[in-house]
């Protein structure tokens, strides 16, 4: 039995900090255990524009000041106003590595997102240009879908359109969720790759919905079946380079989640390698966390992969009940739980 051992630094492709007094809150929990990190850009009003991005990435460092740190990568929000120029020089200014793209209503703060994809074009060609990578939101918001076909929906209407269309875009589909996003990321083209979070390969619909309503296993895009779960496992633990780590660490204060309309958002980040440890370990698949965390993202990105090296011990901890949030606080997924691993960086 592997007691310990070590990987290169791991990155989150796919972490929502947030902004104001909360940040510094939850900032460190990645800097703990991630060289670098895709920030979303889905604030209220939204990152937009080069200028918008440079100015939150300065917020990002400072509230990183005295604390575990990360680089954060930046994004910009996609709505029906974005440009072409907006692209070049968000590009030209080195303010963002990728656009992100939130179909209007598909989940937290995204109001202002994208009401119409076909009218995009122009946009994405801008993105294929410069190299920089589309990461989508798979999901569509149409009332009539049922929420738990909404990523099979997307995948069966709009992303063959936007892959084919653009066939040099390099394009994230996020945080996927059932046996058919994995199979058809396994037969797109090599510029088509996932992120895959720690709760979708933890839990099912079960965990949220049987025996009680846990409102905090309640994430966009929601938990599937267990047969997609154990799907998503096999992709992640797979070493196909396709697939990588993004966490979707999605903070909200505890009494937006525990209301009679709660947020959508689960909070991983600072747990996140341990619990990715947990899971890897159910498929006796840990020799190929390294390469999930720490290779395959910086090398679909085009980045180099980090030097340092973070430590991944059996050694149990307890998720503590909340954290910190602002003014209020917020409350870890796996609350109460005990991991059999914890991790510090080398
Ligand atoms: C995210 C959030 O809270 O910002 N929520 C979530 O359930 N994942 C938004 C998102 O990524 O969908
Ligand atoms: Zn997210």
């Amino acid at each position: 039995m592997v007691n310990s051992f070590e990987i290169r630094l791991p990155d989150d492709w796919h972490l929502h900090v947030r902004d104001g007094a909360t940040m510094k809150d939850v900032v460190g929990h990645t800097g703990s255990q991630f060289g670098r990190a895709i920030i979303m850009p889905n604030l209220k009003p939204p990152v937009t524009d080069a200028q918008g991005a440079l100015q939150y990435k300065q917020r990002i460092q400072h509230a990183l000041v005295g604390q575990p740190a990360f680089e954060p990568l930046m994004t910009l929000y996609l709505t029906d106003r974005t440009t072409p120029e907006m692209i070049l020089e968000a590009h030209a200014k080195g303010a963002a590595y990728a656009a992100k793209l939130y179909p209007a209503g598909a989940t937290t703060n995204s109001d202002s997102g994208v009401t119409n994809i076909a009218a995009m074009d122009d946009v994405f060609a801008a993105l294929a240009d410069t190299g920089m990578l589309l990461l989508l939101h798979g999901e569509v918001t149409d009332s009539a879908i049922d929420i738990f076909d909404r990523e099979a929906a997307f995948l069966e209407t709009i992303l063959p359109a936007i892959i084919r269309r653009h066939p040099t875009l390099r394009i994230v589909f996020e945080h996927i969720t059932t046996e058919m996003a994995v199979d058809f990321v396994e037969a797109a083209a090599p510029n088509v790759g996932a992120t895959i979070t720690a709760h979708h390969l933890l839990a099912n619909r079960n965990h949220m919905l049987a025996g009680g309503i846990r409102p905090h296993f309640y994430c966009l895009p929601i938990l599937k079946r267990d047969s997609d779960r154990i799907a998503l496992l096999r992709a992640a633990t797979s070493r196909n380079p396709k697939f990588f780590l993004g966490t979707d660490s999605a903070p909200h204060a505890i009494e937006d989640k525990e209301s009679a309309c709660g947020c959508a958002g689960s909070y991983t980040a600072a747990q996140a390698m341990a619990l990715y440890a947990t899971a890897f370990e159910e498929a006796d698949a840990l020799s190929n966390l390294e390469a999930f965390a720490s290779l395959h993202g910086p090398e679909f990105y085009g980045l180099p992969i980090n030097t340092d090296r973070l430590v991944i011990e059996r050694k149990a901890q307890i998720i503590p009940d909340r954290y910190t949030f602002g003014p209020s606080a917020v409350r870890p997924f796996f609350a109460g739980t005990s991991l059999q691993w914890t991790t510090h960086r080398a």
